[in-house]
């Protein structure tokens, strides 16, 4: 993923040649998706899809899926867009894994459950920044160029492709789940095989995928588009990917839409404008930390930005990437762009937080879920405006007339705040309207809109959400603080009007009934008589908006005022019954049926009765409570150590390894001398790597001259007959560089005396492997990128050496299905389980803290346990606190209950704080933590201070169970 190479290729892609013409995979006729050039349809049903994207591998405890999925609906979404990780379920060829975190099954069946729709993306190519871009480490071996329609590749991914695609078909809307895109590929748009892309159509249609084939498209590349429109490889579908915001999250303050006005393009014209990944976070390519990123990419860029987009373009199908980031655990991460949080300054964070982010989603998703007409629409005359500072667009629905405007700022780049009256003529008359628009703010009026049982002829607040309940319609339209707002709506007689809360002035004339007042608070209306039914009309601000919620019954939906989140509601026999969580005690205030005079909470524990009384808007007015107890979270005490790398002594015995003597390999890096060494040629995919080399000496040594490719921040250790002799940083550059042969050049001086002649000398290196390089460009010269050693010599000496190579137990062949392949690499302490719950550490020495004691070069294990028991329905998100600066010469990987859930230090990131997702994180019982440090040189101390924090406790949360993982000994 390289943004300042997009327009030098965009540039490259209109030379390639437009291939033959040929069919279009046809969508089968029985689909119950269809589209046209607005919207999508389901059941013949107009839908704008809101979306949030979510990987369910960076999330690895499926309890915990429901738990986002859910805050993902509340926030206003109506579906999510998920990637499939090849990588992530298949070790080697042929061996897929789809159980336990890998259970996609029930991903589908819990965004479901949720009442989220799903856009499947499963590649075979994903990007992600997830390693390999989603191509599994074994893929490397494989001939034939990855994304191309080379036979070894081709069925390398078919492979993929039937077992993931019947996992998707049986959840598509038509067979009763809720799947209703299938998008093939990822931003294909260097090195393409228009033969590949119609494949994975065909393969799609042939295993039952029968809802519409989309891509996201990148760079304006447009070749599965409009230019092929009807040739091979096109699809039907097509979205386009924005990142308007940039990458530049040090910069969030003054960064403003560099990459574009981020407008989603028209790409067919039988297609409904589709925003397939709209930046919605960033990653955070210069260790600012995710708080940069959530800044650069906050509540006054998407005001702007994606209302902007629905209202330019026209888009009615909107993807946010991402909605949850999630954590990148294990070697999950591609090395060049990510680490260890792939929090992505998301709305919901890491530690899944809802944020102000969230509040911004819910107020725009609230508002395109309620107001249907958004579903098609086309571009119109705007209203006028007497300030020229002010810029509006328009558009309006074909068939209902309803009219939409978007107010801003006419230079986007404007900080000031400035004022206007709009004149805007709508079919049911000419309206002046006050607006403001504070800086970056943007907003979307509505007028000739039927609304509920009411005609709203125009308003200068913003709906953003309205329901018939209980014979009545309420409504919430807010506006900026403190700017001025209006509404007008008609009535065929004078209707009669309260202002219950607020300073609201009203007036009647000519069948207009024009409200006028300033946003503030929230002001309530009732409006009766007037031959309408009643409207009660809650007038807020952004804030006090985002302390509604909306969820729906069986009957009508319910609006909630107050709680941290409303997950779902239930009217039953004259009580609502509200499943949410709260972060603290307060007010709850619930619009439902009037029948309805009771109010339970569930979530937490068990249900508890609300008093409520009825307040003069007609709603249950009660306080809820907050979180029983506080958690406590034990200190991290009774600390083990252990010092490994048994494998730099001479004596070691590595009969068990396997010899590095293959002279052919499929990357397109050949060794200049010497046999291959690399890594991913044995098998060894994941995680650190370990050589050793004999030679016979001849005491002439001079140098030990190596080089090694690791990817961005990993480094290998090198000792000589058990002397260390020191460290180097492993190659990074993303691609095989032919000016650069030496990426990751490492010179050792050979201490003088150490080799007797003629005797046997025993090199041995640890090569730390950071993961595998995407193939964004579709170049095997990228993604076939070796790991491991790629040149090693003894200068001064003729001899031979002979390399043996080990990394994670097993190889291919796990030795852990249940934690999968990407969870541990190959140092003894992995190999030996002592990463594992109950592996037998007594015989280690205790310290009181992983900072007590003394670092030597090489690697040092700690252990310790702790016990918890976290009160009884509360979701307590719990967390693992670094203390101190971040160490640059050591790293520490961090394994919970034998998971490896992130690494720490060594140059890697500035993370300090690590998620110990619920699930893996016993909630009551005993826990253990290993770290390992490996560390390139001698330290005063380990990491730390090491210690346990909560970014955040809420009464309620869904039961999360442990997810089970073997402990020690594994007996494979
Ligand atoms: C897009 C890509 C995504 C992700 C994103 C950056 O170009 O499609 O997979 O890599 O960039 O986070």
């Amino acid at each position: 993923m390289v943004r300042k190479v997009l327009a030098v290729l965009a540039a490259l892609l209109v030379l390639l040649p437009v291939p033959l013409q040929g069919p279009a995979a046809a969508a089968p006729a029985a689909s119950r998706v269809t589209y046209d050039h607005h919207s999508l349809m389901i059941d013949g049903r107009r839908v704008v899809v809101q979306a949030a994207e979510i990987h369910y591998f960076r999330l690895p405890s499926p309890g915990l899926w429901r738990d986002v999925l859910e805050k993902i609906r509340a926030g206003g979404f109506n579906a999510v867009s998920v990637y499939f990780d090849w990588a992530y379920h298949s070790p080697k060829p042929g061996v897929y894994d789809f159980t336990g975190v890998r259970d996609v099954d029930r991903f589908l069946r819990t965004a479901e459950r949720a009442g989220l729709y799903v856009v499947a993306r499963p590649g075979p190519y994903i990007n992600a920044e997830t390693t390999g871009g989603g191509f599994p480490g074994w893929l490397k071996n494989v001939p034939g160029r990855g994304r191309s329609s080379d036979p070894g590749f081709t069925e390398a991914y078919r492979d993929w492709l039937h077992h993931i695609n019947p996992i998707i078909a049986r959840h598509q809307v038509g067979r009763g789940g809720s799947v209703i895109l299938y998008n093939a590929e990822n931003e294909y748009a260097a090195n393409t095989d228009a033969a590949y892309m119609q494949d994975i159509q065909d393969q799609a249609r042939a295993d039952g995928i029968d809802v519409p084939i989309t891509t996201n498209d990148c760079c304006d590349a447009a070749d599965w588009t409009s230019t092929w429109a009807t040739g091979p490889g096109a699809v039907q579908m097509p979205g386009v990917d924005d990142y308007p915001q940039s990458f530049d999250c040090p910069n969030a303050e003054t960064v403003w839409g560099p990459w574009g006005e981020g407008v989603t393009e028209r790409l067919r014209d039988d297609a409904p404008v589709f925003a397939a990944e709209y930046q919605a976070g960033s990653i955070d390519l210069e260790n600012a930390g995710y708080e940069r990123c959530r800044a650069l990419t906050g509540p006054a860029y998407m005001k702007y930005f994606y209302k902007s987009n629905l209202m330019v373009s026209g888009a009615t199908l909107f993807n946010y990437y991402m909605g949850f980031g999630g954590t990148n655990w294990g070697f999950l991460a591609q090395p060049n762009d990510v680490y260890t949080s792939y929090d992505y300054g998301a709305a919901l964070t890491e530690a899944r937080q809802p944020t102000t982010k969230y509040d911004e989603f819910k107020r725009q998703g609230y508002f395109l879920q309620s107001v249907a007409p958004l579903a098609k629409t086309d571009p119109a005359a705007a209203p006028t405006t007497d300030n020229p500072a002010i810029g509006v667009v328009a558009r309006t629905n074909p068939d209902t007339g309803t009219r939409f405007a978007l107010v801003r700022h006419a230079d986007r780049a404007a900080t000031t705040t400035d004022a206007a009256t709009l004149s805007w003529t709508v079919p049911d008359g000419t309206y002046a309207l006050p607006v403001q628009v504070a800086g970056r703010d943007a907003h979307v009026l509505v007028g000739a809109y039927d609304l509920g049982g009411q005609r709203l002829a125009a308003s200068s607040s913003e709906i953003m959400t309205h329901a018939h309940i209980g014979g009545r319609d309420v409504a919430v339209l807010y506006g900026t603080a403190g700017s001025p707002g209006a509404t007008i709506l008609r009535y065929p007689a004078k209707p009669q009007v309260r202002v219950l809360e607020g300073d609201v002035r009203w007036a009647f004339a000519g069948g207009d009934l024009r409200l006028d007042y300033t946003h503030r608070g929230l002001a309530r209306v009732l409006v009766s008589g007037g031959g309408r039914r009643p409207l009660l009309l809650l007038l807020g601000t952004d804030e006090t908006a985002a302390t509604f919620w909306r969820a729906g019954t069986d009957a009508a939906p319910v609006l909630v005022r107050g709680t941290s989140l409303v997950r779902s509601a239930a009217v039953e026999g004259g009580t609502v019954r509200l499943t949410a969580d709260t972060a603290q005690a307060g007010e709850v205030e619930v619009f439902a049926d009037v029948q309805a005079s009771r109010l339970r909470l569930a979530g937490g524990a068990g249900d508890t009765d609300v008093r409520v009384t009825r307040t003069p808007s007609g709603s249950l007015l009660g306080r809820v409570p907050g979180p029983r107890e506080a958690a406590r979270l034990p200190a991290l005490t009774g600390w083990r150590v252990h010092d490994e790398a048994p494998e730099a002594a001479p004596g070691f015995d590595d009969s068990s390894w396997r010899t590095a003597d293959r002279t052919t390999t499929e990357s397109p890096m050949k060794p200049k001398a010497g046999p291959v060494l690399y890594a991913d040629d044995y098998g060894f995919h994941y995680g650190d790597v370990w050589y050793r080399g004999r030679f016979t000496a001849t005491g002439a040594e001079t140098t030990v001259a190596l080089n090694a490719i690791t990817g961005r921040r990993g480094r290998y250790l090198v000792w000589l007959d058990g002397r260390y002799l020191g460290s180097a940083a492993g190659g990074t550059q993303a691609d095989v560089d032919a000016a650069n042969p030496d990426p990751g050049p490492g010179r050792f001086t050979v201490p003088a005396g150490l080799l007797k002649p003629g005797r046997t000398a025993t090199l041995a290196v640890l090569v730390q492997n950071m993961g595998h390089n995407d193939d964004w460009t579709a170049d095997d010269n990228r993604f076939k990128q070796p790991r491991g050693l790629v040149a090693a010599s003894v200068e001064g000496s003729p001899a031979t050496v002979a390399w043996k190579i080990q990394g994670a137990r097993g190889g291919e062949d796990l030795t852990d299905p249940v934690r999968g392949p990407l969870n541990t690499g190959g140092l003894y302490g992995e190999r030996s389980g002592w990463h594992l719950p109950g592996y037998p550490d007594r015989s280690w020495k205790e310290v009181a803290a992983p900072a007590a004691r003394p670092l030597a070069p090489g690697v040092t294990w700690y252990r310790t346990e702790f016990g918890l028991d976290l009160p009884g329905g509360q979701d307590v998100s719990v967390g693992l606190r670094f203390g101190g600066a971040v160490p640059a010469g050591s790293r520490t990987m961090v394994y919970l209950n034998g998971w490896n859930i992130g690494q720490y230090g060594g140059d890697i990131g500035p993370q300090k704080e690590f998620v110990l997702p619920a699930g893996l994180l016993r909630e009551h019982g005993r826990n253990t933590l290993a770290l390992a440090v490996t560390s390139t040189a001698a330290a005063t101390g380990g990491p730390g201070p090491i210690g346990l924090f909560a970014y955040g406790a809420v009464r309620g949360g869904v039961p999360v169970p442990d997810v089970p993982g073997p402990s020690y000994p594994l007996t494979r």
